[in-house]
């Protein structure tokens, strides 16, 4: 294919956070358009911001990515590593892009590892972002990728978790992921016919939850109470047990689901068994729909280089793609909105 330009930029390129399938189809698309369109050059960055910090690289051409595209995971690695959280780690990054003979950086990465690209772009590097996380709560895009797939595997394993509810007459708690958002619980609650659907957007009253639990019983159906893990019961009404943080200060939330097991069974005195789907929701091949999305993000991005659109993030908005800073990427978390939840709500019990 005809080079569309000589700009021949020498990018790196780094996946930060959390991993989530569809990191593979934006790295895919981004060297493939990039070496193909541009002449532009592409190393590897190593285990989120560790790589720049580090140095530690892995070669990436055309070669490398071509048939990444349903590969789970990242081929790059990544890490929760905060450069600034480590002494001088800015300029060390700076440093070893000077080294490495850098001129630009496209960053796939959440809420953590975009902050970390806007402050490194007002500190004079070129970086253009790509959302990505599993718990959809970028404020400035309709959709990341990564959730439809958590989304599905989530659904699957309500279905499942229906079945063997029913044969035994037990109430069966699903905890899944979504951290202070309830996007996976709230998507696969309501595709899975869940009993009720607790989220941290809606602090919920155990009561109430034990009420769906007795009415789904009385309909003739095993419930299923599905658990966004940030879910937070009412201001003294259950006590919740806190947890480690990590480097960009965010609580490891975990048990939301076992201790909902222990109070359904003690008020409702029905048999309950509780499953955390944890990390099989971010692994795994990506949908059909995070393979496209994550090609289109990583073409895009390509294009906002190109254009110098430098401390942009590409974001979906309805069918389309667009630009949005990085302030305005990483400057709220979008949560459910309650008229959603209200939707959900209409087949509680
Ligand atoms: O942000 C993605 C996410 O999967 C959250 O849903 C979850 O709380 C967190 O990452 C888990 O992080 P870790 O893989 O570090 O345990």
């Amino acid at each position: 294919m005809p080079s569309e330009g000589s700009l021949d930029v020498k990018f790196g390129v780094l996946t930060g956070g959390g991993d989530c399938p569809g990191l593979n189809g934006v790295i895919r698309a981004v060297v493939t358009r990039g070496t193909t369109a541009y002449g532009h050059e592409f190393v590897g960055l190593r285990d989120g911001w560790k790589g720049p910090l580090e140095g530690l690289t892995m070669p990436l051409d055309v070669e490398v990515v071509r048939n990444i595209l349903p590969v789970g995971g990242t081929i790059l690695g990544s890490s929760r590593t905060n450069p600034y959280k480590i002494d001088s780690g800015p300029a060390r990054v700076q440093e070893q892009m000077a080294r490495l003979g850098l001129d630009a950086l496209v960053a796939i990465g959440g809420e953590d590892t975009l902050g970390v690209a806007k402050k490194l772009h007002d500190d004079g590097v070129q970086v253009v972002g790509v959302p990505k996380t599993i718990d959809n709560d970028l404020g400035a895009t309709d959709f990341t990728f990564g959730f439809d797939t958590a989304v599905n595997i989530a659904t699957e394993a309500i279905d499942r978790l229906h079945t063997t509810a029913d044969s035994h007459h037990r109430v069966l708690v699903c905890e899944v992921m979504g951290r202070h958002a309830g996007w996976i619980a709230l998507h696969s609650g309501m595709a899975g016919s869940a009993s009720v659907i607790l989220i941290p957007e809606q602090p919920f009253d155990i009561d109430s939850v034990c009420d769906y639990v007795q009415q789904s019983y009385a309909k003739g159906h095993a419930p299923i109470v599905v658990t966004s893990e940030g879910a937070v019961p009412k201001e003294g009404t259950l006590s919740v047990k806190g947890g480690d943080l990590d480097a960009f200060g965010h609580v490891r939330l975990s048990g939301m689901g076992q201790l909902l097991e222990g109070e359904i069974e003690k008020r409702t005195g029905r048999e309950t068994r509780s499953t955390v789907l944890g990390h099989i929701q971010r692994g795994g091949s990506p949908t059909a729909f995070d393979r496209v999305l994550s090609t289109r993000f990583g073409l895009a991005a390509i294009e906002a280089a190109a254009d110098g659109a430098w401390g942009t993030m590409v974001a979906l908005r309805g069918t389309d793609i667009v630009r949005v800073s990085l302030s305005e990427a990483t400057a709220e978390l979008k949560l459910v909105p309650p008229e959603l939840y209200a939707q959900a709500g209409v087949f509680f019990g």
